[in-house]
């Protein structure tokens, strides 16, 4: 498969490289400037339409501003296209989905198989736990931009569906505070090398659930990003997300 790995030199696209280029495709990288990547060609964003012709798919893993634009193109081009980039606000969001009225379009906040079966058991945990308070801490490395992380954000909506309602979100506590049932706590910590971990503690009647996933290496979200190309190459044109290529 002929693939395009846009991020290519980032700390998550060069693990999608080398993953893509161990499975045996056929990796071309783009970042903001010309480089070469476990000798792999990265070309400059500039050249991004011209890299895209005859692709099968293309993968990116950069900053939202960017990455709408890669989606545009990509929809121009005919390209499936997937992101991992988090971060997005309503006009990015909105530049995806209309690309995904021309070309398929997976995007996940997070594209480690455990997290998927985290979000399964987090839902199940918060229905059989009705009135149980929940709070969220989750830990990235220090050169993490947005906050609360994607999958935090997955995470809280996941909780909200189980609740049915929508949970005020409190973004770390200062001062006098008395906490309230329709609040879901949310805590993040950006230090050092830490790959991703999110945990969500379920606590109630004398006794507390915690519900943990941590990323051990880049690799996991490489796989899963990988896995997700070779499944959206050649699906008809709309909108998925991880757990449909699962
Ligand atoms: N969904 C998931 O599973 C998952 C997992 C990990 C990370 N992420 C997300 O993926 C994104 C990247 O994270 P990271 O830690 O890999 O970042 P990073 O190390 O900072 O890498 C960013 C990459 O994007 C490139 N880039 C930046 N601006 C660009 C532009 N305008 N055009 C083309 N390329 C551009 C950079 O190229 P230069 O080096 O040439 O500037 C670099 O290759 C973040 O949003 C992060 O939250 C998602």
């Amino acid at each position: 498969m002929r693939l395009v790995v846009i991020g290519a030199t980032g700390r998550t696209g060069g693990e999608i490289v080398a993953e893509a280029s161990d499975r045996g495709h056929d990796v071309v990288g783009v970042a903001t400037e010309a480089a070469t990547i476990e000798s792999v060609d990265v070309h400059p964003s500039d050249d991004l339409a011209e890299v895209l012709e005859g692709a099968d798919a293309a993968i990116d893993f950069t900053v939202p501003d960017a990455s709408r634009e890669h989606a545009a193109l990509a929809a121009e081009a005919g390209v499936p296209y997937v992101v991992g980039t988090t971060g997005f606000d309503e006009q990015g969001m909105s530049t995806l989905r209309e690309a995904s009225e021309s070309v398929p379009v997976l995007k996940a906040s997070n594209f480690a198989r455990g997290v998927q079966a985290l979000l399964q058991v987090v839902e199940a945990g918060v229905e059989a736990l009705p009135g149980y308070d929940v709070e969220l801490t989750e830990t990235h490395h220090n050169g993490k931009r947005d906050a609360p992380s994607g999958t935090a954000n997955t995470i809280l909506d996941v909780v909200d569906e189980a609740r049915e309602e929508s949970l005020d979100r409190t973004h770390g506590r200062e001062g006098e505070h008395l906490r309230d049932e329709s609040e879901v706590g949310v805590h993040v910590r950006r230090a050092g090398n830490v790959r991703g971990e999110h945990e969500v503690m379920l606590a109630g009647n004398d006794e507390v659930v915690t519900l943990t996933h941590r990323a051990e290496s880049r690799r996991v979200f490489a796989a899963g990003a990988v896995d997700a190309a070779e499944w959206l190459a050649g699906r008809e044109a709309g909108w998925y997300d991880f757990a449909d290529a699962l």
